[in-house]
């Protein structure tokens, strides 16, 4: 096994330090800008309107500020008057729900108002800024926007600057591995296939031109959607000023008011879409592996899970399931029987993902690639070539997934693998990546839905339209079930149709934390469910180093461990009994707060809230600009991962209001900085006060039938909150027929009592029938406990918590 992936990786690394050697040569046109005269826009004379798009003009070149809602205003500039076609792959949405907007005009601007927000332009100076209601200008051009011709591909080069204040900071930008902060830093986005990148390294596998800007407490976005290589310099080259700017396409960027980073984030999301309610199980723990065969290794795995009663409920097949990694085969020596493997995992209450990659062999005795090159779905160069190139199978061509008669095509091709068995499918390689120079050439032509476009256009979507075939094909072929992909490569609103991972990272204690900022990042960044290869792929991680990832694991939407097969095998016991009980505690954790976790999905999917929340984000004040440790999962969990070896106490910052130590039970006061305790069995971990968290049985995969009563931990809060709990069937559409229930439970407390009424809207019959209730943190002893009037028993625990059991259909309970 360890041989052939020596081999397959051998060939990656010597293609690509080869090519290496040959772009440190090159000049980037763009850092080292061609000697072209630069355009600027000029005085404005004149503008029409035209519904809510109000178009000024200088002469020669043309802005439209379109009005998209109340807090989003879209500008476009078209340096010759004529706008290109309007189509986004991001957008799924550009005009939405705009209540009143004017256009006033005096001596020396324009400006166009709503209800929020009013986007003036200066006469005079043709400068673009952004204000709220009373005044306060959120966002300002430093230079109008400019542009160059570009002589070698036709269009231009696109240019926008603007104003960065001395104590603004930056947020988002999808995966870079740097700091939450990105204030200082000059980025690109073109999606690079980077095997064991470090800190900093630029650009990686996803390309997200979206980001938000932080001063005086208050936030705004801008989203410059633009596919093709995009830069963004914040306040790196002049601690004054922040840019943005491409190598061609439209400067056309909509401005997203705030001012609470996380409504920027939603409002985002209103433009690019959620990710959809997944399956319940893709919320399970995930174990992989470069790669599990031949089918007794998978067997093993399966029973080495339920025997060792760790929870588990999915097991990836990568790329050596295939026959000679072409895609959409099996290789029957290793899987004879893969139906009835699938089968007996299935009723094991393991679900299947396979790895599906771009690259289709060069073979004219394989079906696929026959079927591409009869209907002439591959890509071809400039000159009508093929584009071919080198990735795990060989040579090999590549659909075109930016035509929509291909990602039809694509997503049949699943039929055989969905009527095997399989849940989910895994599409990775797709940056694209190609062995050597890395990528496609820039002359590969794209069908590009109608638009057409060279590969320097397409690039950056590439991956995306492969997903989103995937997904169409999964969802049409799984009858009625949700489907589960997952992709490395990404563009804005990729989230409409996976998941996503963070790639080849090393196990190392840096890239644990590279991991934290990351997925923090990405969840800003609309890529809310994502995860990291949970022990690093490439590299040993020590028991320590694998123990702490999986305790970040459990707070990280997408949860799934995965090495590259050169390493030492990896699975949750492989280090010894003491580490072994540590992983499963931690993996039974992940499974009694899946309920919750569910109802943090939901309110994403529907709200499009950020699954996770950095600091910054739950408490916008200057100190915090620079906290990066700290982050919560929904709205009532607040953690701070183990990022150090060794350490057994770490300092954490604790938002204001009050929390709750998990694990003591120990009432803490936030805005201010405590020393926690963290033995390795332990992690900081907080439940904020006021809320009813349910805590579900332990379990061996979600689909397991367990009949006990589901818990519900209530923390105690002079004060009110509300708290809810979303439930459905957890696999198919049914919820869109009012097939679930949506519980709030509204907790009041005061000195003296606590109250907690619960209403619920849906339909659907959990399989519980009562709570079994914990009241931790009670500042008052306890007379009586009413539920819906009548007085009823309770239990003292050792730790001094109550329990209760309660019929799942009350409306309040009251405790004095
Ligand atoms: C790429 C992926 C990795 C996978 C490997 C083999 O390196 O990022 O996750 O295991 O290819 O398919």
């Amino acid at each position: 096994m360890i041989e052939k992936f020596n081999t397959a990786q051998k060939l990656r690394e010597e293609w690509n330090n080869q090519y290496e050697e040959e772009i440190h040569h090159t000049n980037n046109p763009v850092l080292d800008p061609p000697s072209i005269e630069k355009k600027y826009l000029k005085p404005i004379r004149q503008f029409i309107q035209q519904d809510n798009s109000f178009y000024f003009h200088d002469g020669v070149a043309t802005v439209e500020v379109k009005v998209v809602s109340d807090e989003i205003i879209r500008v476009r500039l078209a340096p010759n008057s004529s706008f290109l076609k309007d189509f986004s792959y991001a957008v799924s949405n550009s005009t939405q729900h705009v209540d009143l907007f004017d256009l006033t005009e005096d001596d020396t601007s324009y400006r166009v108002r709503t209800n929020t927000v009013t986007c003036v332009i200066e006469k005079e100076t043709a400068l673009v800024s952004f204000v709220d209601r009373d005044g306060k200008v959120f966002s300002k051009d430093a230079t109008p926007m400019h542009w160059e011709e570009n002589a070698d591909f036709g269009g231009y080069y696109v240019y926008n600057t603007k104003d960065a204040a001395p104590n603004e900071s930056f947020f988002g930008l999808g995966d870079k591995p740097t700091h939450l902060n990105l204030r200082g830093k000059r980025l690109v986005n073109w999606n690079s296939d980077t095997y064991s990148f470090g800190f900093n390294r630029d650009p990686l596998y996803k390309s997200i031109p979206f980001y938000v800007g932080l001063k005086d407490g208050e936030a705004y976005g801008i989203f410059f959607d633009n596919t093709f290589k995009t830069y963004f310099d914040f306040a790196a080259e002049d601690p004054a000023k922040t840019s943005f700017w491409s190598e061609g396409g439209e400067l056309q960027y909509y401005y997203i008011h705030g001012p609470a980073m996380e409504d920027v984030i939603k409002r985002y999301h209103l433009l690019t879409g959620t990710h959809y309610l997944p399956p319940k199980w893709a919320l399970g723990y995930h174990q992989c592996r470069w790669s599990y065969y031949p089918e007794a290794k998978v067997r093993d795995l399966a029973k080495q899970f339920r025997d060792r009663k760790i929870p588990c409920d999915a097991i990836y097949l990568d790329i050596d399931y295939m026959d000679g990694y072409r895609c959409f085969t099996w290789n029957k020596k290793y899987f004879p029987d893969h139906k009835k493997m699938i089968a007996d995992l299935s009723e094991d209450g393991f679900q299947t993902v396979v790895m599906i990659d771009p690259g289709i062999k060069v073979d004219e005795n394989y079906w696929v690639y026959k079927e591409a090159d009869k209907n002439n779905y591959f890509c071809r160069r400039g000159d009508d070539y093929f584009m071919e190139g080198y990735v795990w199978p060989g040579r090999c061509k590549f659909p075109d997934f930016t035509n929509p008669e291909v990602r039809k095509w694509w997503g049949g091709l699943y039929k055989d693998l969905v009527d095997s068995g399989v849940s989910g499918v895994w599409n990775d390689m797709n940056e694209p990546a190609v062995f050597g120079r890395g990528t496609f050439p820039n002359d590969v032509r794209h069908q590009f839905d109608g638009q057409r476009g060279s590969h320097r256009k397409a690039h950056n979507i590439y991956g995306m339209q492969m997903v989103r075939a995937t997904y169409d094909g999964l969802k049409a072929l799984l009858h009625g079930k949700r489907p589960f992909t997952i992709t490395r490569a990404a563009y804005s609103g990729t989230q409409r149709y996976a998941s996503v991972w963070t790639g080849d990272n090393v196990a190392t204690w840096e890239h644990l934390k590279i991991g934290s900022l990351q997925l923090q990042r990405l969840a800003m960044s609309g890529l809310s469910f994502c995860g990291t290869d949970i022990g690093g792929f490439s590299g040993e991680p020590s028991a320590e180093l694998f123990s702490r990832w999986l305790q970040f694991g459990v707070f990280s939407p997408f949860m799934r461990a995965h090495s590259a097969g050169d390493t030492a095998e990896r699975e949750p016991w492989s280090f010894g009994e003491e580490y072994e009980a540590i992983n499963r505690k931690f993996i039974e954790l992940r499974y009694q707060l899946l309920s919750y976790i569910y109802t943090v999905f939901r309110e994403h999917a529907v709200a499009g809230k950020p699954i996770l929340k950095p600091l910054i984000m739950l408490e916008q004040s200057d100190d915090n600009h620079n906290r990066e440790e700290e982050f919560s999962f929904g709205d009532k969990i607040l953690v701070s991962p183990v990022l150090e070896d060794g350490q057994r106490v770490k300092t954490i910052y604790l938002p204001k209001g009050y929390w709750y130590d998990y694990w003591t039970h120990a009432l803490m006061t936030g805005g201010e900085e405590h020393s926690i305790e963290t033995p390795l069995d332990q992690m900081p971990m907080f439940i904020k006060a006021g809320t009813v968290l349910p805590i579900n049985p332990i379990m061996q995969h979600v689909n397991e039938k367990v009949m006990d009563d589901l818990a519900l931990n209530i923390y105690y809060l002079n004060g009110s909150l509300d708290s809810n709990l979303y439930e459905d069937d957890g696999e198919s559409y049914a919820y869109e027929n009012e097939y679930y229930i949506d519980k709030k439970f509204k907790l009041q407390g005061t000195e003296t009592s606590l109250t907690v009424q619960q209403s619920r809207e849906g339909r659907y019959h959990t399989p519980y029938t009562s709570y079994k209730i914990k009241l931790i943190g009670l500042p008052f002893n306890i007379n009586k406990i009413l539920v819906d009037n009548d007085s009823v028993d309770f239990e003292k625990d050792k730790d001094g918590s109550l329990h209760l059991v309660v019929g799942k259909g009350f409306d309040k309970i009251m405790v004095s």
